[in-house]
């Protein structure tokens, strides 16, 4: 593993080097896609860990036993992160795979490919709020210093894995490109999670009987979660993860930005927003 202060630069996008090297982030670019597989796609802080248990739970039909005894990265390994081939070459049965990495990076690789892609977005005032949490409790994230620094940079895309607005506009406007594409918010999974399971079930032509889907709606609850050492990030040595700056399961909420941002950084946020999105038509449900 690469010392916790390096920074990794791939094709202008900066990603903590403790995880990503030259060659694993070439690795996920030129990865060779199988139409069993199942990549959950996010930006980070926007329902990954999330979306992994739903995957996981869903595929065993509501049984707790896998996302009870396997931590969440070695069932969904993050594509572009440096052990990802190792935890492919243990495993058996259908992949899942996690990334943070732009369309325009995975593009070619998922070109005809009847995988089937999962993407979660959120509200991105909440991304940014929790993001800033991240970095004060993951050591290989910089010092995130005060919210309005992080915010600017946040803003600019100034941040590991590149702007949120660039990654959530380059795979939502593409997903007619993708055979396989369901789009999902983190708002859609809060307010709904037993239609969101329900959702995603189908979408992995993985139909669930009612009192399997009542067990896998109980094993991705946020307090279920919570308590999970194998996605709750406590199994990660306190040199990694400082677990006394923070929780990753921190509060599980929607719109909980208003108690971070101020009322003007949310007014300069919204006309950001208006001019980095006004080149697209996609609508959120949290601009509802
Ligand atoms: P907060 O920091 O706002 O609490 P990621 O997995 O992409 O890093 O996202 C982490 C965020 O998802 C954290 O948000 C975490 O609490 C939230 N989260 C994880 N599991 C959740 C669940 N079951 N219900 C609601 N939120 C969940």
């Amino acid at each position: 593993m690469a010392r916790l202060d390096v920074t990794e630069i791939f094709d202008g996008i900066t990603f903590p080097g403790h995880l990503h090297t030259q060659d694993s982030l070439r690795y996920a670019v030129d990865f060779k896609f199988e139409d069993t597989d199942t990549l959950i796609v996010t930006y980070p802080k926007s329902g990954t860990t999330w979306m992994q248990e739903m995957v996981t739970l869903v595929s065993c039909r509501g049984d707790p036993l896998k996302t009870q005894t396997q931590p969440n990265w070695a069932r969904a390994p993050w594509l572009e992160q440096y052990y990802c081939p190792e935890v492919l070459k243990a495993s058996q049965g259908p992949r899942v795979l996690t990334t943070h990495l732009p369309y325009h990076l995975l593009s070619t690789a998922l070109q005809g490919s009847k995988a089937k892609v999962i993407y979660v977005s959120r509200n991105p005032k909440d991304v940014a709020v929790s993001y800033y949490h991240f970095h004060k409790m993951a050591k290989f994230l910089p010092e995130p210093g005060p919210f309005s620094h992080f915010l600017s940079d946040f803003v600019e895309g100034a941040v590991h894995y590149g702007s949120w607005f660039d990654q959530v506009k380059g795979w939502s406007s593409n997903a007619g490109n993708i055979q396989n594409f369901l789009c999902i918010t983190y708002e859609e999974m809060w307010q709904d999670l037993r239609g969101s399971l329900q959702r995603v079930s189908s979408f992995l032509q993985c139909p669930l009987l009612e009192e399997e889907l009542t067990s896998a709606e109980k094993g991705c609850s946020f307090s279920t979660m919570r308590e999970n050492s194998m996605v709750n990030y406590t199994l990660v040595p306190e040199e990694i993860m400082d677990h006394s700056k923070g929780t990753f399961m921190r509060k599980g909420k929607i719109g909980d930005w208003v108690n971070t941002f101020s009322e003007q950084q949310s007014l300069r946020f919204d006309d950001v927003f208006a001019s980095k999105m006004a080149d697209s038509s996609l609508k959120f449900v949290w601009q509802n």
